[in-house]
């Protein structure tokens, strides 16, 4: 039997990245390996992301020009899996009949199963080896889902309920990752510090995880909000291995708004959560949306002081996107003029604030763990690159002689 080569094009957010992980790992014990040139490749593995309509719409039409890609050589199979693939179901072979296989974001687990009914992939091969870890940063699924239901947010649809796996099995995860040559974990998440698995909760697993042989560095993602407890800032504080930097999104800085939104906050407590982090030495980035429906210009001058209070090292920020199925998709939307003007005027604020962010930076000394000969972040996620190169995985002190746009100079 023939291996058969596998190009993966992932969408969207880090949990995307760990399940392509864990399908390419399913299709490794199957014959397969991963290659790097898509006109090459046998199978066509796109993970999608089905967030924003954009999102979804970048991914059908990668699908629609594949039609031509599958033609050109016999036996290509594709696989269309994730989030739009779960929102989508069988309407995707309805009209893209050229797709093979269809895994929706809530079958992953079952993944290996699918690729077996197919029949188009055998069994392992003699000699079949999982493929070599080549990143010295490691993702590790510790929650599966999400039961917040922000009013916008089509994520609980897709990907269901909340529920967090298994506080040994996640320890065990981890090492392995980190007997595998590992430095960095990042432990993820819909609502990664809402992990709770038989009363054992993130902050516990957090303690856990630092003691493990052989890591470097502890990240994490996506946290929300409602979830940021005095425990988890103090650890965050106190413990050395994890990282002083947080991406927690706000989405807006108007208390109406938040309501409005269902995400059980007001600024206020937004604000007092991100002074209990910052009083730890740690640094936060953030999401926003702009132009909820119910967005009032009062509303958005409230979000760029919220953004002037907070510092932010850095801000996504996103045009509201209506999601067929969520509260918000029946609201009214906003004129688009109005929306992306506020969008440019937010950008231009968040730019301000993360310039000024780096340009802290400068003169300081930093551990900086590298990622690629010249590249790598600092333990409060700011990006480094360096004049000299230095062995991927090493993580080096380094003195910031200068700060530019979004990057670092040592
Ligand atoms: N429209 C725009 N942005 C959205 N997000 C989630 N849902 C929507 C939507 N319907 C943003 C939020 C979230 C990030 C991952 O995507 O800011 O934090
Ligand atoms: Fe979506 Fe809200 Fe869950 Fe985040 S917390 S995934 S925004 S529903």
């Amino acid at each position: 039997m023939t291996l058969k080569t596998v190009y993966i094009q992932t969408f969207g957010c880090q949990m995307n990245t760990a399940d392509s992980a864990e399908m390419m790992l399913a299709l490794s014990a199957r014959g397969c390996i991963s290659c790097q040139n898509a006109q090459k490749a046998d199978v066509m593995l796109i993970n999608t992301c089905t967030i924003r309509e954009h999102a979804e719409h970048k991914a059908l039409s990668l699908l629609g020009r594949l039609r031509k890609w599958k033609e050109a050589k016999f036996g290509r199979v594709i696989i269309f899996a994730g989030c739009a693939a779960e929102r989508l179901g069988g309407e995707v072979k309805k009209k893209f009949p050229h797709v093979d296989i269809v895994c929706g974001a809530k079958s992953i687990d079952a993944f290996d199963k699918i690729i077996e009914a197919s029949g188009l992939f055998g069994g392992a091969p003699a000699g079949a080896e999982p493929p070599a870890e080549s990143s010295p940063i490691a993702l590790v699924n510790i929650m599966r889902g999400c039961s917040c239901k922000c009013s916008y947010c089509i994520v609980p649809y897709v990907r269901g309920e909340a529920s967090s796996l298994d506080f040994d099995e996640v320890l065990k995860n981890i090492q392995a990752k980190l007997d595998a040559g590992a430095k960095e974990i990042v432990l993820l998440g819909q609502t990664v510090n809402a992990y709770n698995y038989k009363g054992k909760n993130f902050a516990a697993l957090l303690k856990e995880a630092v003691k493990l042989n052989g890591l470097d560095r502890l990240r994490y993602l996506s946290p929300h909000p409602l979830f940021i407890t005095e425990e988890v800032a103090e650890v965050m504080a106190t413990e050395p291995k994890i990282a002083k930097h947080l991406h927690l999104p706000v989405q807006s800085g108007s208390s109406k708004v938040l309501k409005e939104m269902k995400r059980g906050y007001s600024r206020e407590e937004f604000l007092s959560k991100i002074s209990l982090l910052k009083k730890g030495g740690i640094w936060v980035s953030t999401d926003i949306i702009v132009g909820y429906p119910t967005e009032t210009e009062e509303d958005f001058k409230e979000t760029l002081t919220l953004v002037d209070e907070c510092n932010f090292s850095g801000a996504y920020c996103f045009k509201f996107s209506p999601r067929m199925g969520t509260p918000a998709f029946s609201l009214k939307e906003l004129p688009v003029n109005i929306v992306e003007k506020r969008l440019d005027i937010l950008l231009n604020k968040v730019k301000l604030n993360a310039k000024a962010a780096y340009k802290a930076q400068e003169g300081t000394i930093q551990r900086v763990l590298m990622e690629s000969p010249h590249n790598g972040r600092t333990l409060s996620n700011f990006w480094v690159r360096t004049e000299k190169p230095y062995k991927t995985g090493d993580a080096v002190e380094l003195t910031i002689k200068k700060a530019e746009e979004s990057i670092l100079l040592a």
